[in-house]
């Protein structure tokens, strides 16, 4: 097996950070844009014979798409052997049905894109809600790495009695999972999304973790209108600011503020995406992933 590491564009510190958990060799990707918006691509390292793993921060997925395919296309056709896809943060998870008539499923959709240029996915944490799992969609190989090992590592070592907090039902296979690893108490916080930006959260009885730190876990900080409403709630319910700890630093324009001014503590993200947020390395576990599956196809 002859693994190299590809960046692709914005993914240069997780490909390096792969690559050397992986002991593969990074591989250099030039890419531009020409005056009318297209892309350039050369693949300036030899991908012959190779078990490519393209490394991609998919933060802002649509502009990244098409610059995929032209980077597993071209391995392939200079004759890589394989060509699999790492996207520590696999977007366009949350629109897994039709909310209202006509909308697209942009879930399926992204999957498919993703499952016809690609051999195998490995992610962090996929929002699975609906859809119960990944190989529902993806018709290639995939291994999604759960945070949790981790964030209980960081939370374990940083914060002093923590008590876990999910701020809403979805989040509660995260909280639990990282307070079972710690061996602390975990409460989910009840949350209802009146809009993009708006939701209103309300908590249940947190007088009997008075004395512990609240640590406010969730998959994605993106508007962080979650988060914040969340931290409001925590202050005034435990008396305390909360640590939050998000998954996937998605972060819009103006969330990290919204956070601060919200009074959370600390603010620490894991390294799916790359921001100045990130405390929590995730990249050891994702590269066990990749050689899991690199021996389960060789196996096959
Ligand atoms: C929701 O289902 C997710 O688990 C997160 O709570 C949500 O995506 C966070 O979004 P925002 O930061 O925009 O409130």
């Amino acid at each position: 097996m002859t693994l190299l590491v590809l960046p692709a564009p914005g993914a240069e510190a997780a490909a390096a950070g792969l690559a050397g958990h992986l002991q593969a060799p990074l591989g250099a990707v030039e890419s531009r844009r020409f005056p009318d918006g297209e892309s350039y691509l050369r693949l300036a390292s030899e991908v012959r014979d190779a078990d490519v793993v393209v490394v991609a921060s998919l933060r802002d997925p649509d502009p990244q798409a098409l610059g995929l395919w032209y980077l597993a296309d071209t391995a392939r056709e200079l004759g890589a052997r394989s060509v699999g896809l790492v996207a520590p943060y696999l977007p366009y998870m949350r629109q897994d049905r039709r909310f209202h008539p006509g909308e697209a499923i942009t879930s399926r959709t992204f999957a498919e894109f993703i499952s016809q240029r690609f051999d195998w996915l490995v992610t962090v944490d996929p929002h699975l809600h609906r859809i119960a799992s990944l190989a529902e969609i993806y018709r290639v190989p995939v291994r999604a790495i759960a945070s949790a090992p981790a964030i209980a590592r960081w939370v374990g070592t940083q914060v002093n009695r923590p008590v876990i907090v999910g701020p809403d039902s979805e989040s509660e296979q995260w909280a639990r999972d990282v307070a079972d690893r710690i061996g602390c108490p975990a409460i989910v916080l009840e949350k209802k999304r009146l809009g993009d930006r708006s939701v209103e959260i309300s908590v249940p009885a947190a007088e009997a973790y008075a004395d512990r730190t609240p640590v406010l876990i969730d998959d994605i900080i993106s508007s962080a209108r979650t988060m914040a409403v969340a931290v409001r709630q925590v202050r005034s319910a435990f008396g305390s600011a909360p640590v939050c700890v998000g998954v996937h630093a998605v972060f819009a324009p103006d969330a990290l503020q919204v956070l601060q001014q919200a009074g959370a503590a600390r603010i620490v993200t894991c390294n799916t995406l790359p921001h100045e947020t990130n405390a929590i390395d995730v990249l050891e576990d994702v590269a066990a992933g990749v050689r899991a599956l690199q021996e389960g196809a060789r196996g096959a």
